[in-house]
Order: C-alpha cells, then sequence, then structure tokens
C-alpha cells in the first residue's frame, strides 16, 4: 500500500498536490468538469488539515505560443475557486519571482493554481521529458508532494516523475480510489467477467487484451475496433475504418478464443459521416464498398445484453460508435443502459466513455467511472508506472 496524504502532517506545509485538471475545453468554456470535482477531495482535505495548497496540472499539448493562450488553466482556477467556495489564487506563470512571492505570503488553506506545467514543453519539452531541474525546482516550492493525477498517472513528467524524487510523497484519495477499484478488473475479478471494448482502434487496447484475455470469460468488441476484427473474421467493411496491420493481431485471437471474442452481428452505416446522413442497418455480411460502419446494431445490442446481464464483473472502455452524432449513438446509449441495469460490479474507463456515461444520465448506475483514459488502459496493460513506483510503500 502507497503512502498517501493521511501519512504526513500538513499543518503549516507547503503542499503541491498534481492534479489532472485536463478536462475538454471550448474556448475558456469547460465542458465537462467531472476531473475538477474528483480532485476537491484531497484538496479539501489538505485544507481542513491547515496546509498552504499549491496545485499543478497540465492541460492539454503545448507546441506552439498559440497554444498557451488556448491552454491556459485560468478558467480552471476560477471553476475551482466556485467548487471549494474559497479564492484560488492563479499564478499566469510555471516558475520565477512571482509565484515564488505568491507562494511566501500563503497562509494556512490557501490555494494556489499555478500556470499549466505544459507551457514549460515550449522549451525543449522540459515537462514531457521530465527535465530533472525543473523536477527540483518545483520540488523546492514546497514541502510535501501528494500525487494526486490519476489520468497523467502512466506519464513520466518533471509535475509527477520528477518532483517525487526531490520530496516526501504520497498519493492523493483519487488516486488511491482508482487503483483499488481498477484492481477488482485484474485481481480475482468476480466471474464471469465480461469486457467491453469500443473505440476506433485496436491497437490503443493490444496491451489490455492480452493482459487480460485469460481473467475474462467474454470480451465483447464494438465501435471502430470491431471492424479490424470483422476483416480478420473474413466479412467485407467497405468503407469502416480497419487498421491493416492489426488483422493478423485478431486473427490470432479469433482463433484462440473463438467463443470469448464476441463480435457484432449488426451495424448502423451511411455513406458520410455527418448529421442528418441516410443510414442503414446492415448484417455484417452485408456491408457495401461504399458505405461505412459507424454504430453497431439493435441485434447486436440483444447479443451484448445477454452476457452482460449473466456478469458479475463489467469493464467498458469505448464507446460503441460514432456517439456524437445522433443517428450513430444509439448503440452506444443503449449499452449505457444494459450496463446501468446489470448486476454485476461495473467499471468504466476511458474519456469518451466516461462523457457518454455521465451525457446521458447514468453516472450514479455506475460502481465506477475512470478519470484515466490512456491511464486507465496502461494500468490494465499490468506494465510499470514510473511516477507511481517512486512513492515509497507504507511501511
Ligand atoms: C489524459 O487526458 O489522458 C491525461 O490528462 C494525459 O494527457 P495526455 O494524453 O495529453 O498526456
Amino acid at each position: 500500500m502507497k503512502k498517501t496524504i493521511k501519512d504526513y502532517k500538513l499543518k503549516g506545509k507547503k503542499v503541491i498536490i498534481r492534479c489532472d485538471f485536463n478536462v475538454p475545453m471550448d474556448g475558456d468554456i469547460i465542458k465537462d468538469d467531472n476531473r475538477i470535482r474528483q480532485s476537491l477531495k484531497t484538496i479539501r482535505y489538505a485544507r481542513k488539515e491547515g496546509a498552504k495548497v499549491i496545485l499543478l496540472s497540465h492541460l492539454g499539448r503545448v507546441k506552439n505560443e498559440e497554444d498557451k493562450e488556448k491552454n491556459t488553466l485560468k478558467p480552471i482556477a476560477e471553476r475551482l475557486s466556485k467548487l471549494l467556495r474559497k479564492k484560488v489564487i492563479f499564478i499566469n506563470q510555471t516558475r520565477g519571482k512571482e509565484l515564488e512571492e505568491a507562494i511566501k505570503q500563503m497562509k494556512e488553506k490557501d490555494v494556489i493554481l499555478i500556470e499549466n506545467t505544459r507551457f514549460e514543453d515550449l522549451e525543449k519539452n522540459k515537462e514531457s521529458k521530465n527535465d530533472r531541474k525543473l523536477g527540483k525546482y518545483w520540488a523546492s516550492l514546497g514541502d510535501i508532494y501528494i500525487n494526486d493525477a490519476f489520468g497523467t498517472i502512466h506519464r513520466n513528467h518533471a509535475s509527477n516523475l520528477g518532483i517525487s524524487k526531490h520530496l516526501k510523497s504520497g498519493i492523493g484519495f483519487l488516486v488511491e480510489k482508482e487503483i483499488k477499484q481498477l484492481e477488482k478488473l485484474t485481481k480475482n475479478p468476480k466471474k464471469p467477467y465480461t469486457i467491453i471494448l469500443g473505440g476506433s482502434k485496436v491497437s490503443d487496447k493490444i496491451g489490455l487484451i492480452k493482459n487480460l484475455i485469460k481473467k475474462a470469460d467474454y470480451i465483447l468488441i464494438g465501435g471502430g475496433m470491431a471492424f479490424t476484427f470483422l476483416k480478420a473474421a473474413g466479412f467485407k467493411v467497405g468503407s469502416s475504418i480497419c487498421e491493416n496491420e492489426e488483422v493478423d493481431f485478431c486473427k490470432e485471437l479469433l482463433d484462440k478464443y473463438p467463443d470469448k471474442i464476441i463480435l457484432p452481428i449488426d451495424v448502423i452505416t451511411a455513406k458520410e459521416i455527418k448529421k442528418d446522413t441516410k443510414t442503414k442497418d446492415r448484417f455484417i455480411n452485408e456491408i457495401e464498398e461504399d458505405e461505412i460502419g459507424l454504430d453497431i446494431g439493435k441485434k447486436t445490442l440483444e447479443v451484448f445484453k445477454q452476457y452482460i446481464d449473466d456478469s458479475k464483473t463489467i469493464f467498458w472502455n469505448g464507446p460503441m460508435g460514432y456517439f456524437e452524432i445522433k443517428s450513430f449513438s444509439k448503440g452506444t446509449k443503449g449499452l449505457c443502459k444494459i450496463i446501468a441495469d446489470s448486476k454485476a460490479y461495473k467499471i468504466i474507463g476511458g474519456g469518451d466513455t466516461a462523457r457518454a456515461v455521465i451525457e446521458m444520465g447514468y453516472e450514479k448506475n455506475m460502481n465506477h467511472i475512470s478519470t484515466g483514459g490512456g491511464a486507465s488502459l496502461v494500468f490494465l496493460e499490468g506494465v510499470k508506472l514510473k511516477a507511481l513506483d517512486i512513492i515509497n510503500e507504507k511501511k
């Protein structure tokens, strides 16, 4: 068990908390503040204990000066101030005199949010490449470091791995909860155990499939990635998304686990990806050359339901179709409802899937919605996470 924020005396201490405030934005409007809300417990606890709280996060990818304007954390500071009912002091720099002075002036329970850590990427990718001096500098601003950015736990950045090397460190409540929940999928999951995978790419899910295929009883495949599997199974997929370089991997899986990998039997197709376009319900042997598969069909949902209804553990990652467009959202919506109604232990992973579940109103029906997209996949692949490993175990 890793050391947590509770293992340290926080009173009067400068506590640096790395959060993942990498939330979807439309200009300066926050489209989904789930990650911000999920970070509140740790921040509130640190304040209650009398800490001076210094928050760090990245937002988006910063490659040029224009990206800086799009990816400032200022709107996050405003939302956080509202959620905490406490003014969060926003410092629009990642290092320098103003930041150091503001930290010097802090009183117990104050909260400072510094500017997007990836602004440092403009200079030799210092944040993303874990520049040693940058990690050391950020560490010099505090007394204790808490990593509560589960969504970023698979990255080796200066603001997570780098700082941890130089300060007493622990994990926050969100990281603790995520690990506890996701371990239900890797350590003795209750059986039958069904994994549902969607999204566009098989290549994103190979590690997870390899690591969990023996543990899972069934893997139901939908979304764009289903077409690479369907091609491997010998079907014509028309103009649907297909990763030709992964067809052999899919073939091997289908040969080895013919009763475990469950593919769609029907799909919704269209000739173009746009609103109000004409759609067709097709069995998978009926897809025409110029048609794109954009959602799973009704009959597939019925098949998936049978497996889901029998399951005791369910993990779902990846939408079933192009759900941003209404005509292709029925598969994802239908699946949300089927999973919500099931009595299994239900865990949702992945940014798009989490967003779909929350937007469609099923948040409360799930046992856990991970704040990690890539992070939850990498965690389930079973690979070493340096930013987590560096934090000491409790004695
Ligand atoms: C995420 O959204 O998956 C995390 O915040 C990590 O972001 P990144 O993929 O840009 O590193």
